[in-house]
């Protein structure tokens, strides 16, 4: 993933810089944790434990999503730590700031190679932005995710928890198409969407988060955009309008063809028959 609002992140942690006049070493040193619940329980992991596993390494990271380049990374497989995956499900990470990423466990489980990047607390990461938070403490990193198609929403950062998830769709059956082909250009576009806006943009009031505005509600951009506009915001949000808060990453045609965001839009344009 790419840009997104950090405004609130940045808050906090001025807010914090304060406190932490006031607030004695040891809750200074407190460890980020990592909350994991694949279906047998929540269990709670410290950084410094995932850090000291026998299966960790040093992992060479090229055209890292998050961080535009190359990067070298202490990481742990994540097969490591969330086991055997039931190809039917989804794996929802969801990050301090409320950006949620539901990656379908066929990919996980495929030829991406997900691994878990770990900031260590005595090398921190670069910033994302200047003087905003790292990646850290926990970022999903693939090895191969060129083949393996997995786009830049589906590298999570600041990662809080991993917890297994039934599909979006089968979650909310009110964000699939009705009455259309399972080839059809809407039903590929539920896919895109899925892939791409999910983890950000509701839609039809449906979804995990909402960091960005409800895609059909009240109305949709399809119908209040010209088609011309909205293709060039979703390829790069600021050729269309600009201001510096603006949390909308871009994607480019190396990420959705033209092709996918045609099926993107017959979706949303389905979508605009199926109010609730
Ligand atoms: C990382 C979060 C994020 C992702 C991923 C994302 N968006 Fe957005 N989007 C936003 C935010 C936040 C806004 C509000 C404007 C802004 O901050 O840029 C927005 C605005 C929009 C708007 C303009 C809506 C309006 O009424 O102004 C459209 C259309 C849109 N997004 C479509 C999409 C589509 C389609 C995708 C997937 C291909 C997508 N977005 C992926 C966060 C995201």
């Amino acid at each position: 993933m790419m840009a997104r609002a950090s405004t609130i992140l940045e808050l906090l942690a001025s807010c914090a810089a304060a406190l932490c006049l006031a607030m004695p070493a040891s809750v200074l040193a407190a460890e980020p944790k990592l909350a994991i619940d694949m279906g047998t329980g929540l269990q709670q992991f410290e950084r410094s434990a995932l850090l000291q596993r026998p299966e960790v390494r040093t992992i060479e990271v090229e055209g890292d999503a998050a961080y535009h380049r190359h990067m070298q990374y202490r990481a742990l497989p994540l097969s490591a730590l969330v086991g055997e995956l039931k190809t039917d499900a989804d794996v929802q990470f969801t990050a301090t700031d409320g950006f949620v990423a539901n990656v379908p466990a066929r990919l996980l489980a495929g030829t991406g190679q997900p691994w878990l990047a770990i900031e260590p607390a005595d090398t921190p990461w670069p910033a994302l932005k200047p003087g905003g938070a790292s990646a850290g403490p926990f970022y999903l990193v693939w090895l191969a995710p060129g083949k393996a198609g997995i786009s830049p929403e589906q590298w999570p950062y600041q990662i809080a928890k991993i917890a297994t998830a039934l599909p979006l769709v089968v979650r909310y059956p009110q964000i699939a198409p009705k009455n259309v082909a399972a080839d059809s250009p809407a039903q590929r576009g539920l896919q895109v969407y899925s892939a791409n806006c999910a983890s950000c943009h509701p839609i039809n009031g449906a979804g995990d988060a909402a960091v960005g505005p409800d895609l059909n509600l009240p109305h949709s951009p399809t119908e209040y955009l010209q088609e011309p506009y909205l293709r060039k915001l979703i390829r790069n949000p600021a050729s269309v309008r600009s201001w510096k808060q603006s949390a909308m990453p871009g994607f480019a045609a190396d990420v959705l063809s033209d092709a996918q965001i045609d099926d993107l839009l017959a979706y949303l344009r389905q979508m605009t028959g199926q109010r609730p």
